[in-house]
């Protein structure tokens, strides 16, 4: 099966919290309780499995369900987390998970997690009551979740559960620079502090640049204070049996209106400046990295998503 599990328990919710943020970065992935498990789930390539610690220890139903499904988990690469408050060093929590699933465990990692003490039973309360006296912190609310630390985990998974056969870099080169030529449109995005912009526009490819005329506009608030853009190139989705889209990283200068690299570009696209209404101002953008997911990789015996690096 190609989806991707994660399998949680939580009681006030930040271990739920990490559970759904890390199968939104995974997707396609599911995430669900141990009692919302179903049985056609079982031998799935990758799982996350995400418990909070209360006094130590490891939810009983995630126990639980790790002890009774461990045959096939030992097939599958099985991703842990923990939430809790010993962030640092709280990894040691998942060592009983960890001994009974051995070496399908691909890496573990304990997250901080939140008190909100008017929120708690009151068998947690007074429990929570004594452990800080035991461990010697202040009895309060407590707020420790790292959104950023769990984008950071599920980044890892998904760099690790999507590593793929590479293409030679000569030959997908060749496919990268086929694909660029043959469209012309693209999403350019950039961004500055709040802002944010997605603009369509039309792109002339030329050794690793991507050159688009513009007349002016609000994508030019973001890029003369932040050069770095982003931009998509696609086909339109009409299944998984085509798909072919690239999501490129680079880097935008505005070419001079005076300059050479200006003038012979406008007489390549075939552009009397002298009869220009207004002037058009030339974005170039250095391309550093290219994600390519294109369907024919995989008829080729390569992964169906390549990396590629000018
Ligand atoms: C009664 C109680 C006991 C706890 N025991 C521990 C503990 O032993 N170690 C720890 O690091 N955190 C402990 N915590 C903190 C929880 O792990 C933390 O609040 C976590 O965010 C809970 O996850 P949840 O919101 O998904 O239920 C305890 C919290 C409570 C209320």
């Amino acid at each position: 099966m190609n989806k991707t599990f994660v399998v949680y328990e939580s009681k006030y919710g930040a271990t739920k919290q990490t559970a759904k943020n890390i199968a939104m970065i995974l997707g396609p992935a599911e995430y669900c309780t141990t009692k919302e498990w179903k049985k056609e789930y079982e031998n799935c390539q990758s799982i996350i499995i995400g418990t909070s610690i209360y006094n130590e220890q490891v939810n009983q139903e995630i126990y639980g369900f790790v002890e009774k499904n461990k045959n096939w988990l030992k097939n599958s690469k099985v991703y842990l987390f923990c939430v809790c408050l010993m962030d640092q060093g709280g990894e040691k929590y998942l060592k009983p998970l960890e001994d009974i699933l051995g070496k399908c465990v691909v890496s573990k990692k304990s997250f901080g997690g939140r008190i909100e003490l008017n929120k708690l039973d009151t068998k947690d309360f007074w429990a929570l009551k004594k452990f800080s006296q035991t461990y010697g912190f202040e009895f309060k609310n407590i707020d420790i979740y790292n959104i950023r630390e769990v984008i950071n985990y599920g980044i890892a998974i998904k760099e690790e559960r999507d590593f793929q056969v590479e293409m030679p870099y000569e030959e997908l080169k060749m496919y990268v620079e086929q694909f660029l030529l043959e469209h012309s449109s693209c999403t350019l995005c950039s961004g500055y502090e709040n802002s944010v912009r997605a603009t369509p526009v039309d792109y002339t490819y030329k050794e690793s640049n991507m050159y688009v005329l513009s007349e002016g506009g609000i994508k030019f608030t973001n890029l003369l204070f932040n050069e770095q853009v982003s931009l998509a190139v696609y086909e339109v989705f009409t299944g998984y049996n085509n798909l072919a889209g690239m999501q490129i990283t680079g880097r935008a200068d505005i070419v001079e209106n005076e300059s050479e690299e200006y003038k012979l570009f406008l007489k390549l696209k075939e552009i009397n400046i002298d009869k220009l209404p207004a002037p058009l101002h030339l974005i170039k953008i250095r391309i550093e990295k290219i994600e390519f997911l294109w369907f024919k990789f995989k008829n080729m015996g390569y992964g169906i998503k390549q990396y590629f690096e000018f």
